[in-house]
């Protein structure tokens, strides 16, 4: 069972400041499993580490790229915000990558050459000549950045009202997770306030929604199937780490697929679609207040 959203009943406070905090996270000495007992949920979410610094910097270089034609100040400001903290995220993942599953004996190799291929050459800026083609190409990755801001945001959320810590989850991961989640609730707005601004186009948000869908479910899929294999405390068919997989999304764990890429989706494409309705502000705020790594936060 999933527990009660913790902070529903407080007032939203509205804008908040979007700045990046640097964290740091001790991973020394913390089992491959860290949820006890449940080594699929363990390295499903784990796998987030190998994505996430690739992803993050494409995001970082493409809204460098965008910000000099900003004219609106306050949109200016949060997309600096959002900069610093993609940032840090993405130095942050890597950091636990490396000191973590790498440090476990864990060969990413593959996984990472992957993900370098899809963001650094597949979804690179274009060398066209022509301007206008160039600026196409901007809205194009400016979308699909939104549409994957919308998963982060969800996954944020689940990542505050989900059931690790009925299950003994190593408290360090958690507020790794939690951390990160409560930031991408918190900035969730920014992305798609970026895209409106450039290109407010329903079909080009559908669009890159189909692409999000895509690289996440493709991404968890074959990523959960490569941990799996590359575990060694772990021997299972593709079939049990499926079954297994719904067990632990039952369990509160894991997201749920049909949840995750059905509701969630059907959300994203609602003409009138605001992200402010996917997540709770105060509660991410209230969470960053109070997490061990956030409070230690270097200025
Ligand atoms: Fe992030
Ligand atoms: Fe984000």
């Amino acid at each position: 069972m999933l527990r009660p959203r913790r902070f529903e009943h407080e007032i939203d406070p509205g804008p908040v400041q979007i700045q990046a905090r640097r964290v740091h996270f001790d991973v020394s000495g913390i089992p491959l499993h860290w949820i006890p007992g449940h080594p699929v949920a363990s390295n499903v979410v784990s796998l987030f580490n190998v994505v996430l610094p690739a992803a993050e910097r494409w995001f970082v270089a493409t809204y460098n790229e965008a910000l000099p034609l900003v004219k609106d100040p306050r949109l200016a400001e949060d997309m600096r915000g959002f900069i610093g903290q993609e940032a840090t995220h993405a130095d942050t993942h890597d950091q636990v990558l490396r000191q973590y599953l790498i440090g476990h004996g864990i060969d990413v190799q593959p996984l990472l050459d992957q993900v370098e291929f899809v963001f650094q050459k597949s979804l690179a800026p274009t060398s066209a000549a022509d301007p206008r083609r160039r600026l196409n190409h901007l809205y194009d990755r400016l979308w699909l950045i939104a549409a994957i801001e919308h998963y982060t945001a969800v996954l944020g959320d689940f990542s505050l009202n989900n059931a690790w810590d009925d299950h003994g989850a190593d408290p360090t991961m958690v507020d790794l997770f939690r951390w990160h989640g409560s930031e991408e609730v918190e900035h969730r707005h920014v992305a798609h306030d970026v895209a409106t601004y450039f290109h407010d186009s329903y079909l080009d948000r559908i669009r890159a929604m189909g692409l999000a869908v895509a690289l996440l479910f493709g991404f968890i899929q074959r990523g959960a199937r490569y941990l799996t294999a590359a575990d060694p405390g772990v021997e299972m068919s593709w079939s049990t780490l499926q079954l297994t997989r719904i067990r632990d999304s039952k369990a509160g764990l894991l997201p749920r697929f049909r949840t995750l890429f059905g509701a969630n989706t059907l959300t994203y494409f609602r003409p009138g679609y605001t992200p402010e309705h996917i997540a709770s502000t105060a509660q991410a705020v209230a969470y960053l207040a109070g997490s061990p790594a956030a409070r230690a936060a270097r200025p």
